[in-house]
């Protein structure tokens, strides 16, 4: 725990024991420390989470952000793309991930169409995210066309953290999920979107499914901290999907995930087992069912029916 604290700066020694009551006693996350992060070069570690008990072992585990990804569509709703995703189901899940936060920062995904369609709208959704939903911030895709949108959100008090490179919410522009930035031009187009989201006054960037060079050119070209998920080694932090860190997924994991679980397995094998005990009778056992009413007359065993 205290080696995931010290990952930020701002934890001041005397905040790091434990409330005991499962949650961390330490300084919430800003958005200035994942600053400060960067410049301290100190590794920025964020996690996807979509509900609460998710939000709290992760918050307790020491995670810095916790990002309510639009990602929830395809991990947890069952949808095939992140598009369908809805501004209600967001607001939702966000606020299930804020109620379990202590110290994490927690930043909330805007959806397909709740940004793209004009600054009153991108305003009025990202706000909610912050009213409604407990976030401190709200991520968006796209490069250089978005900073006038991320300069509204600013005026509006609304902090950004934007996203290049894959970016799922342009699947069928992209035709399909490719990793970008394969050629020289697309490398320095990605390298511009950086410098125009910065100077738009994003806080960070996430950088998806590029080369390490790539990913590594864009981190050295801004000032702001860039976290990668596909995007190799030189970015200033890395995020994961929950569903992919823990193998909760039905698929095979994607190149660059790692599963430090296999809680998929786990919950299958759990299951299975339940379903036998049940079925054979050993489940419950005497342990497991409350005890006789006083006067009444013990039944002969009949299987437990
Ligand atoms: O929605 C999501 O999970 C994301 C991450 C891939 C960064 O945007």
């Amino acid at each position: 725990m205290t080696d995931r604290l010290e990952s930020l700066g701002s934890v001041p020694p005397d905040a790091r024991a434990s409330t005991g009551d499962g949650g961390s006693a330490a300084k919430p996350v800003t958005v200035p420390d994942l600053r400060a992060a960067r410049a301290n070069g100190r590794k920025i570690v964020a996690l996807t989470a979509y509900d609460h008990p998710t939000a709290r072992l992760l918050d307790d585990a020491g995670i810095d952000v916790l990002l309510v990804g639009d990602s929830v569509g395809n991990n947890v709703l069952g949808y095939d793309s992140t598009l369908p995703v809805t501004m209600e189901e967001m607001l939702h899940h966000t606020r299930a991930v804020s109620r379990g936060a202590r110290r994490a920062l927690v930043v909330a995904d805007m959806p397909y169409l709740s940004y793209q369609t004009g600054r009153r709208d991108a305003i009025r959704n990202a706000g909610r995210f912050l009213k409604e939903g407990g976030a401190a911030a709200v991520k968006l895709e796209g490069g250089r066309k978005r900073a006038g949108l991320i300069r509204s959100l600013l005026d509006a008090e609304i902090p950004v953290m934007a996203h290049i490179g894959l970016t799922p919410q342009s699947v069928h522009m992209m035709g399909g999920y490719r990793v970008q930035g394969k050629r020289v031009d697309e490398a320095r187009s990605l390298v511009e979107d950086a410098r125009a989201l910065e100077e738009a006054g994003a806080f960070a960037i996430v950088l998806e499914g590029m080369p390490e060079a790539v990913g590594r050119m864009v981190t050295e070209a801004v000032g702001i901290p860039t976290i990668g998920i596909g995007a190799g080694r030189f970015c200033d932090g890395q995020v994961l999907v929950f569903h992919d860190l823990v193998a909760l997924g039905p698929g095979p994991l994607p190149k660059f995930a790692r599963a430090y679980a296999q809680v998929g397995a786990a919950i299958a094998s759990a299951a299975r087992r339940f379903i036998e005990d049940v079925r054979g009778g050993a489940f419950p056992l005497d342990a497991e069912v409350y005890g006789h009413p006083v006067g009444l007359p013990t039944p002969a065993r009949s299987g437990g029916r």
